[in-house]
């Protein structure tokens, strides 16, 4: 028996992971998986319930978990908290110890319409960004007062070997080649980052090691994405530049991920937020969330699974099932449950067998 836990959290984070949900039950069953899953609270609804966004109840079950899976958490009803949903996901990711959240993006012929790229810059690019979880400025010592505050960035040459291996190890399984992102021109955690990065590349000789500026990098995603394969860099910097890559490909709302690190259960997460302003409508994309089932699949060592259902999400995506984030009509469960039928095609194709 494989246990998950389930976080759906707030806005849209309920929404699409009973999609993704769906998904994974009826894979499930049909493989004979024994995925069993579990609810909790956290985030904004924790917050109401409990008075706190991680309760103790939730981080105890994610720690007994095989794997945990999240929506999104936030909101502006819970800005003022004494402790923010999004403190709760930091707290969350800290105490699992996942340093490193691994985001990958593709930009698929299907949707190459609803790129904002033109076709000749964005068509086939395929990038995957690792991006350093648990330390950083996220996590070092803040301060506020009336008329100043500060927030401390910090890294350690062991955080940074750490995820640097993962980025490495992630590029000889893809096109050999890894772009460290910093700000070495003026930071003085990211004069350590490019040593220690440029340290560790010594043992991964089949792959190659470029450093860019996070400044410049922000501008080649745009002009020339093709070029990379895989980015490495720190948290607050990966946050940012995997929002920006996530639309070249149509649509936040497309991108799952993974956070791993310690070896004990992974976090598997859309990179969106809980988009209050769609919530409850059912017409948030749920591609993301699915996409992050796929990755807690192959983190299972169930990847024959997990490539069942990504090639259902692709051919539902390839057979022009939209959601309105990419200028269609289907809701979000309608995508869902098309991404099931498909996953029922391709299960009966290759005759459903004990993985
Ligand atoms: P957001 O990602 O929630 O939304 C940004 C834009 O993308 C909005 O226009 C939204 O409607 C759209 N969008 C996002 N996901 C979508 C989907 N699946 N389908 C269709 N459209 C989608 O970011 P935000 O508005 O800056 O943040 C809203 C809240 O979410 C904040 O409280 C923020 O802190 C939180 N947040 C949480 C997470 C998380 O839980 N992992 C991640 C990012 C933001
Ligand atoms: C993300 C989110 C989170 C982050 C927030 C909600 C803490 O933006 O998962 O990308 O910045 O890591
Ligand atoms: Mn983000």
């Amino acid at each position: 028996m494989i246990n998950i836990v389930v976080l759906p959290g707030d806005g849209i984070g309920p929404e699409v992971t009973a999609q993704a949900v769906a998904c994974l039950t009826e894979l499930s069953a049909e493989r004979d998986l024994g995925l069993r899953f579990s609810e909790h609270d956290f985030g904004g609804v924790a917050i109401d319930r409990h008075g706190l966004p991680l309760p103790e109840a939730t981080l105890e079950a994610c720690r007994n978990a095989d794997a945990v899976i999240l929506g999104a958490v936030g909101g502006d009803k819970w800005n003022d908290a004494a402790e923010r949903p999004e403190a709760g996901l930091l707290k969350l990711r800290e105490e699992l110890g996942l340093f490193a959240n691994l985001r990958p993006a593709r930009v698929l012929e299907a949707l190459q319409d609803v790129s904002p790229l033109r076709p000749d810059i964005s068509k086939g690019a395929d990038i995957l960004i690792v991006r350093e979880l648990t330390s950083g400025i996220y996590f070092g010592e803040r301060s506020s007062a009336h008329d100043a505050a500060s927030d401390v960035c910090s890294y350690t040459r062991e955080e940074i070997e750490r995820i640097a291996h993962v980025a490495f190890r992630a590029a000889e399984h893809r096109r050999h080649k890894v772009t460290s992102v910093d700000k070495a021109n003026v930071l003085a955690t990211s004069k350590l980052w490019r040593e220690t990065v440029t340290e560790v590349a010594k043992s991964y000789p089949g792959v190659e090691l470029e450093h860019m500026y996070v400044d410049a990098c922000a501008m080649v995603l745009i002009t020339n994405p093709r070029r990379f394969d895989v980015i490495l860099t720190e948290n607050m910097f990966g946050d940012i530049l995997s929002d920006e890559l996530s639309v070249i490909g149509g649509s936040i709302g497309l991108l799952g991920s993974a956070s791993v690190g310690s070896g004990g259960p992974g976090l598997f997460e859309p990179i969106h937020g809980s988009a209050p302003q769609i919530a409850g409508l059912n017409v948030a994309n749920p591609a993301g969330a699915i996409a992050s089932a796929v990755m807690m699949l192959e983190e299972l060592g169930l990847g024959d699974s997990g490539r069942l259902l990504a090639s259902a999400l692709e051919t539902t995506l390839l057979e022009g099932c939209r959601t309105s984030d990419l200028g269609g009509d289907a809701s979000c469960s309608e995508f869902g449950e098309q991404v099931r039928e498909n996953l029922r095609d391709c299960l009966s194709r290759s005759g459903a067998y004990r993985e």
